[in-house]
């Protein structure tokens, strides 16, 4: 018995990154997954979930599209009949400078980072009010709630609003036994990562890997499945009396006190 047995999952933005670590984590703890994602690709991730023995269903979603995340979420349930766990993980990253950013660059990034996420939670939640349970694990970041660089307005924005809509919202829910947490991972090795990687550095985005790693005090990146089980943690029974918080993982990058010099 793993402690996700009997559980029905939720993952979005699962077809790779994160979403895929956080998926494979919930399977090998037992649970069923179903993995939403805009890209096809989440149909070979859920293909590997079932290869290793897990039950697994995969969906087509735009999560930023409303009638696609009730369809979605209605399929699901036809599926497995319920929902314990949601992991709202889609996000996207586009960097600019303020000044020089076009608002269509920062709407869609509002329009998935937030939007999404408001998106799936109101067609999920209900099927958890409706027995009293259920567990939703957001992923925020480091980033605009403890930490930001340049260029991430717009995102900052969207990881500090998904915290608060975790907040918020855990006080509503808490009445029908319902958790609902964040996760705010420091840098992970995920294509996202090195795009950022890429945007900054086109001539080699290798050295922005190894100096972003160079600054982490446990001296890499974090693997996805390191995320994976910090959220099957959250999923789980065992986090029953832990809600409206929010857990940092980052290797300790935001510890640094003192900046190293000639690093
Ligand atoms: N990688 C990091 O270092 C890091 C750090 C902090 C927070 N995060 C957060 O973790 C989450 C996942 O990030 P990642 O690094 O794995 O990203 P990623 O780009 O590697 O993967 C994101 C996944 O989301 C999917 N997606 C994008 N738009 C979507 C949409 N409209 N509907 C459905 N799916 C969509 C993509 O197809 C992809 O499979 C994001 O919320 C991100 O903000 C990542």
């Amino acid at each position: 018995m793993g402690k996700m047995t009997g559980k029905v999952a939720v993952v979005t933005g699962a077809a790779m990154g994160n979403g895929f670590g956080i998926a494979k984590v919930l399977a090998k703890h037992g649970a069923k997954l179903a993995l939403l994602d805009i890209s096809e690709k989440v149909f070979e991730a859920a293909e590997e979930l079932k290869q290793n023995g897990h039950e697994a269903m995969a969906v087509v979603t735009d999560i930023a599209n409303m009638a696609q995340v009730k369809t979605a979420i209605e399929e699901v349930i036809e599926t497995y009949g319920q929902i314990d766990t949601l992991v709202n993980n889609a996000g996207v990253v586009r960097l600019a400078n303020f000044l020089d950013m076009e608002d269509s660059v920062r709407d869609f990034q509002f329009n998935i980072n937030i939007v999404g996420t408001w998106n799936v939670t109101k067609a999920a939640l209900p099927h958890m009010v409706q027995r009293s349970q259920g567990r939703i694990v957001n992923l925020s970041s480091v980033t605009g709630t403890m930490v930001a660089d340049e260029g991430e307005t717009a995102y900052a924005t969207t990881k500090a609003a998904v915290l608060g809509f975790t907040k918020s919202l855990a006080r509503e829910v808490a009445q029908h036994s319902i958790t609902v947490n964040a996760v705010l991972p420091g840098y992970i090795h995920t294509p996202m990562a090195e795009q950022i990687a890429q945007e900054s550095s086109p001539d080699n985005p290798q050295s922005v890997i190894d100096g972003i790693a160079g600054g982490v005090p446990l001296g890499r990146l974090g693997k996805i499945e390191e995320v994976g089980e910090l959220v099957a943690f959250l999923a789980s029974n065992e986090s029953s009396y832990i809600t409206g918080t929010q857990i940092v993982i980052d290797g300790g990058s935001t510890l640094p006190e003192t900046v190293s010099v000639g690093v």
